[in-house]
C-alpha cells in the first residue's frame, strides 16, 4: 500500500507501507513530520490525527467508539468528514492507497 502525506498543501511525501500496517505507523517508520503516535496505536492520544483527502473517504473503515471520542480531543479542529486517527486506518484490502493532510497544529 501507498500513503501520501501532505504538509501545508505541498505536493506530498509518498511512503510505501506493508499490508496490515496503518497510516500512523507508516508515518512514524518513515519520519513523516507531525505524526507522533504517542499511544502506539491504541486510539488514546490523537497525535496521529489526519485529514483524509476526498477521493479516499469511501474506502475508509467505520469510526469506532474509541476513535469517535478521541477525535474530539485533537490539537487541530475536527473536520466532520475528513478527520480520522491515522492508527485506525489499516492499509491493504480496500485501502491500497490513501492521501492525507497532516494538520498544521501538529507540526
Ligand atoms: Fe494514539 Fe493514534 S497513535 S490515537
Amino acid at each position: 500500500p501507498k500513503v501520501v502525506f501532505h504538509h501545508s498543501g505541498d505536493a506530498g511525501t509518498v511512503v510505501d507501507a506493508d499490508p496490515g500496517s496503518n497510516v500512523m505507523r507508516a508515518a512514524v517508520q518513515n519520519g513523516v513530520a507531525g505524526i507522533v503516535g504517542e499511544c502506539g496505536g491504541q486510539a488514546m492520544c490523537a497525535t496521529c490525527h489526519v485529514y483524509v483527502r476526498e477521493p479516499y473517504l469511501g474506502a475508509l473503515p467505520p469510526v469506532s467508539e474509541d476513535e469517535e471520542e478521541m477525535l474530539d480531543c485533537t490539537a487541530a479542529p475536527r473536520d466532520d468528514r475528513r478527520s480520522r486517527l491515522g492508527c485506525q486506518l489499516t492499509l491493504g484490502g480496500d485501502l491500497e492507497e490513501v492521501e492525507v493532510d497532516v494538520p498544521e497544529a501538529q507540526l
